[in-house]
């Protein structure tokens, strides 16, 4: 089996939920205490062993490729002032992997994002982070869908259960427990957003990860436009994972939508909190807050 070394990062959405915020600053680059979104999710690749990084972007969006390269008149500025730390921490961002750019012409889904990447990844298996959905914990999300891919041989979603109330918003999914702990499940249908309660499979919904194969992308080609009448990754996975299956993992991390204003406000809080430099002096500046409320 192959290894996992590709990653594609769809990036290229309006984000109309978070404007005016994101009238001209990617949500990618929106920062979580003093790094952006995207560069947690880059970091994460990594960490689970990804080499080859797609990001597909649009219009808009050079701050991300801005972000991910050299910046040799502020290296050179930190060098002179003796600001050493700060000068390691820029110029390790454009050593993370080897990054590419890509444009989706057209805002038309996160299906239609991730068939931009077909030629990037020809005939290997590939992970999708998607770029508004930032994970934090001890072991990356990432790499526990890559093993699950190398232990089972299928495609493999990252999931977690959502509220009655929220699974209308995402996709649902049906499984059954593969695993002693529950959090592994054989992935048997889906359906993105489910229209009334008759529809929905279970609070299970795909949050932000994937590993899938390049089958993927002829299945992609012929998927019409699906619900908002956008064309839908779910509706190309649901076609792969009857003809194929697919494992459903319930990562260890905690998933910080970066989409959202609570999801912005709930990042930054908790990762404040455990910053090296700020963590100790906002916990007490949190707690005194809260008891004023
Ligand atoms: P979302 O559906 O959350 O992105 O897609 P969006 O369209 O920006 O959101 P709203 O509803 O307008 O606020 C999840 C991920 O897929 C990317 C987004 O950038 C985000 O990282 N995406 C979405 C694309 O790359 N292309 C698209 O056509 C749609």
């Amino acid at each position: 089996m192959r290894k996992v070394t590709k990653a594609v990062i769809p990036a290229a959405g309006l984000g109309t939920r978070v404007l005016p915020a994101t009238k001209a600053m990617p949500k990618e680059m929106l920062p979580i205490v003093d790094k952006p979104a995207i560069q947690y999710i880059v970091e994460e690749a990594v960490k689970s062993g990804i080499t080859d990084i797609l990001i597909i972007t649009n219009r808009g969006k050079g701050l991300i490729e801005d972000h991910f390269d050299r910046a040799p008149e502020l290296e050179e500025r930190l060098l002179a002032a003796n600001k050493l730390e700060i000068y390691d921490q820029v110029k390790y961002i454009s050593s993370l992997a080897n990054i590419y750019f890509v444009r989706q012409k057209e805002t038309k889904g996160l299906g239609h994002a991730v068939n931009c990447a077909r030629t990037f990844v020809s005939n290997e298996p590939f992970a999708v982070l998607y770029g508004d959905d930032v994970i934090i914990g001890e072991i990356p999300a990432c790499a526990e869908l890559i093993k699950a891919y190398q232990d089972y041989g299928k495609a493999v979603v990252g999931v977690k259960q959502v509220s009655e109330e929220q699974i209308y918003q995402y996709s649902s999914l049906k499984v059954e427990p593969i695993d002693n702990q529950g959090h592994i499940f054989n992935c048997t249908d889906m359906i993105e957003k489910p229209k009334s309660k008759k529809e929905v499979l279970s609070l299970y919904s795909i949050l932000g990860r994937c590993i899938l194969t390049p089958d993927i992308f002829d299945i992609l080609d012929r998927t019409t436009p699906g619900a908002g009448g956008e064309i839908q990754l779910t509706d190309a996975m649901r076609e792969l994972c009857k003809t194929k299956g697919m494992t459903a993992v319930s990562y260890s991390g905690k998933r910080y939508d970066m989409g959202n204003k609570l999801g912005i406000m709930q990042a930054a809080v908790e990762v404040s909190v455990n910053h090296p430099e700020i963590g100790e002096e906002f916990k007490k500046y949190i707690k005194d807050f809260a008891s004023k409320l």
